[in-house]
């Protein structure tokens, strides 16, 4: 018996086993009811009185031998192999997607970085407005459409609170508290009460230029729109400018922009006129410079504002205006190169 139970215990010193079922096998060949060890326990019966004590305390030694080895090879088995747990040093790291910022907070950055270039500074207003900051400050007549309840959302109608339908608001909002020089970019959400389709949105957003001091003139405003464009589109980009009307504007003109898709030779995009149409803009009318306490005989200004879904569609042919506020992650990262 004694002999036996050498025999096993040098067996178990060697046991090997590369994975679990190899494991199991073990398992079950020593340790299991019907195992060597159990075998041995069962013979122990027979053991002659005297030697009972010596081989009862073998056999439990045996025993344990046996348990710790299987665990020992558990270990070995559940864990990898010390190479494979030793990652790959020289290899680059998995590719994550990095957040990406919005198409149109890309433009609109650009759209204020080329125009803080030329000295104007930001200042924003509130979305949530009154009827004087964004219609009769800027010389709405009170019969003007766009007040009517089709255009503007009124938030409580008759306390003469709505969102505001354009950011010229800001304008308003900084002149009566600032004696020129002004100089400043107004970026902003806006709202209109239209059906939602490709091309109108109910909410849009539109980036405001105001620059007010001594003899300001149209050919200032002109430089800059030029400047503009050019930084915008592309130093081949041209630009025209028709008369147009706006009631805080006079002279007021739109500008639109040789077409950046063919070059200004004509095509569907600008249905074959070569120029498509990017902003509106104009003189300060007295009337706005004197609501908002600015003498008209001494300082005279320009104003300028532009859609940021329009310079966005004409930067990235975006076809859908839609897209742009349902947050699918195909469309954004599209954009992941351009933040
Ligand atoms: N506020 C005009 C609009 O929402 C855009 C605009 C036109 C702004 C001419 C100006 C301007 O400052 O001079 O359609």
């Amino acid at each position: 018996m004694i002999h036996k139970i050498d025999e096993l215990s040098a067996d178990i010193s060697r046991l090997k086993a590369n994975n679990s079922e190899e494991l199991e096998a073990l398992r079950i060949k020593y340790l299991s009811k019907k195992g060597e060890i159990a075998a041995l326990m069962n013979d122990f019966r027979t053991v002659a009185a005297e030697h009972k004590r010596e081989i009862g305390q073998r056999l439990n030694e045996l025993k344990t031998k046996a348990q710790d080895k299987i665990n020992e090879l558990k270990e070995s088995v559940d864990r990898p192999a010390a190479s494979e747990s030793i990652p790959d040093l020289t290899r680059t790291s998995y590719p994550y997607h990095m957040g990406t910022r919005h198409p149109l907070s890309v433009v609109k950055k650009e759209i204020c970085d080329i125009l803080s270039r030329l000295g104007f500074s930001i200042a924003e207003g509130p979305e949530i407005e009154d009827d004087w900051h964004v219609f009769s400050s800027l010389n709405f007549a009170a019969d003007h459409p766009a007040r009517d309840m089709q255009d503007t959302f009124f938030v409580m109608h008759g306390a003469d609170i709505l969102l505001r339908t354009h950011t010229s608001s800001v304008q308003t909002r900084v002149m009566e508290k600032t004696q020129p020089p002004i100089r400043i970019i107004c970026p902003g959400r806006v709202y209109r009460n239209e059906a939602i389709s490709y091309r109108a949105h109910c909410f849009f957003h539109q980036v405001e230029a105001l620059y007010i001091d001594k003899n300001v003139s149209f050919a200032d405003l002109k430089q800059v729109l030029l400047f503009f464009a050019k930084e915008m589109f592309g130093s081949n980009t041209q630009i025209r400018l028709r008369p147009s009307f706006f009631p805080f504007t006079e002279p007021s003109a739109e500008m639109d922009i040789s077409c950046n898709l063919c070059g200004g030779k004509g095509c569907p995009f600008c249905k074959y006129t070569g120029w498509v149409e990017i902003l509106g803009c104009g003189m300060v009318d007295p009337n706005v410079l004197r609501n908002c306490g600015i003498d008209p005989d001494i300082y005279s200004g320009y104003a300028l504002g532009m859609g940021i879904e329009r310079i966005t569609n004409l930067k990235y042919q975006v076809k859908d205006l839609r897209l742009f506020s349902e947050n699918d992650v195909r469309f954004l990262r599209q954009f992941e190169a351009a933040t």
